[in-house]
């Protein structure tokens, strides 16, 4: 069925991403700032879309959108998609690796066990170089955990021991810092202890406890930090609340110095089973989304921002308008949630370069736990929040008494947004 919503959205999307991988492939020098200030939305339409190009080179097939005059508005056809075996965003945004071995990824997951009594979580993790794909044709030379940017999403229990076997395949010499609470400072991941930075084919093996519960995240502290952290070293650390604990500790997971009533207290337990992903935390749908961005040109500012590193992944994909009919794209598409089920994102900021990043929510307000750390909202009923760097947390939303249809969402930080990091839900009845 073709709609005027979705192929209006479709349009923005596609006149966005032409105008973004036009820039940037263009001129490996341009800044962001020219992308921005000589375009006006009106004026994508002359650009023309690269289909593919990279951005340390310049792309070949740039030129004819420049020659032919090519009109977005007219004819799109597979235009604005990502290679089919690139990193797929979509799938990332709901994978969360457990240690389990029959995980969806075997490649981190390596085994759960008891050990003196503790539950322990083995992940495996390798540094590698990887051209990865920031927009539609443009690559970027990527450090990653496991080839992928952001790296594997590890999900634990408050308690349980996070145990990585990290091997470093890459020249430059790597960590992994995670941000908990950690006792033992040989475990920190810098260079200064422990193990300090590990070199090409080298191995170690880092143990965490995982406390507090929150929505955290780990990522390299080799110097220099921001070209570490910027080259995509990086993934998300949920530890989800064990509900005995809450149940003995309730004071540890609320803002609140009254009395706490037994009733109060069974009221966090079941938050604490609604975030723990053995409990029933299917009752919400939840997603991992890291902001982050890339400077393509190496001149310290961002050329490209993303969710999950492609440039408008949740974007509505292209329109057929020649058959008039609306076509969704393969790779790029808004994020499909159902109405009645409510939606729970792990929110994390890892821009390097820029100060703050945010996310506002069109159409509906959200809450917030900040760092994830509280099962009360640490901001209720906000549009909009702001991370600096390394902040994260949970933002919970509902679209139950909304129509169906698709809603936008995207950094309040509108040239941000314009360059990369805006998105949609598609909520179904
Ligand atoms: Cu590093
Ligand atoms: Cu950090």
């Amino acid at each position: 069925m073709m709609s005027d919503e979705r192929s209006q959205a479709a349009e923005l999307t596609s006149d966005l991403t032409g105008r973004l991988v036009d820039a940037v492939s263009e001129d490996a020098a341009v800044s962001r700032r020219a992308v921005l200030g000589g375009l006006g939305l009106a004026g994508a339409g002359a650009i023309g879309m690269s289909g593919s190009s990279a951005a340390s080179q310049g792309g070949d097939d740039h030129e004819e959108g420049h020659d032919d005059g090519m009109n977005p508005h007219g004819a799109f056809g597979a235009v604005g998609e990502y290679a089919a075996d690139s990193f797929d965003p979509h799938s990332f945004l709901r994978t969360f690796n457990t240690g389990h071995p029959d995980g969806d990824d075997d490649r981190v997951n390596s085994r759960v066990y008891e050990r003196d009594g503790q539950r322990v979580r083995e992940f495996t993790l390798t540094a590698s170089l990887q051209e990865i794909e920031i927009a539609p044709g443009v690559t970027f030379p990527a450090w990653t955990y496991n080839g992928q940017v952001p790296g594997p999403t590890l999900r634990v229990t408050e308690g349980d021991v996070i145990r990585v076997k990290f091997t470093n395949g890459q020249e430059h010499p790597h960590t992994i810092h995670p941000h908990v609470k950690n006792v033992d400072p040989a475990m920190d991941g810098i260079p200064q202890n422990g193990p300090g930075v590990i070199d090409l084919n080298e191995s170690t093996v880092y143990e965490w406890k995982a406390q507090p519960a929150g929505c955290h995240f780990y990522h390299c502290h080799s110097l220099p930090l921001k070209e570490h952290i910027h080259r995509g070293l990086y993934g998300a650390l949920i530890v989800d609340p064990d509900p005995e604990r809450v149940r003995e500790n309730p004071r540890d997971y609320v803002n609140y110095q009254g009395p706490i009533s037994d009733e109060y207290r069974e009221t966090l337990v079941e938050e604490a089973k609604l975030r723990n992903h053995e409990y029933r935390a299917d009752e919400v749908d939840e997603m991992v989304m890291i902001m982050n961005g890339f400077d393509t040109n190496f001149d310290g500012d961002n050329e490209v921002y993303a969710v999950n590193t492609q440039a408008f992944c949740y974007g509505v994909g292209s329109t057929d308008a020649e058959n008039g009919e609306w076509e969704a794209g393969e790779t790029v598409k808004p994020i499909k949630v159902k109405r009645d089920r409510p939606v729970r994102i792990y929110l994390i900021n890892t821009i390097e370069f820029d100060l703050v990043n945010s996310l506002h929510t069109h159409s509906q307000f959200f809450d917030y736990y900040d760092h994830g750390t509280t099962l009360m909202p640490t901001h209720k009923t906000v549009d909009t929040i702001m991370q600096c760097q390394a902040q994260r947390g949970i933002v919970e939303l509902d679209y139950s008494d909304h129509d169906p249809g698709l809603y936008m969402f995207h950094a309040h930080q509108s040239e941000f947004a314009e360059l990369g990091w805006m998105s949609f839900f598609e909520v179904e009845a």
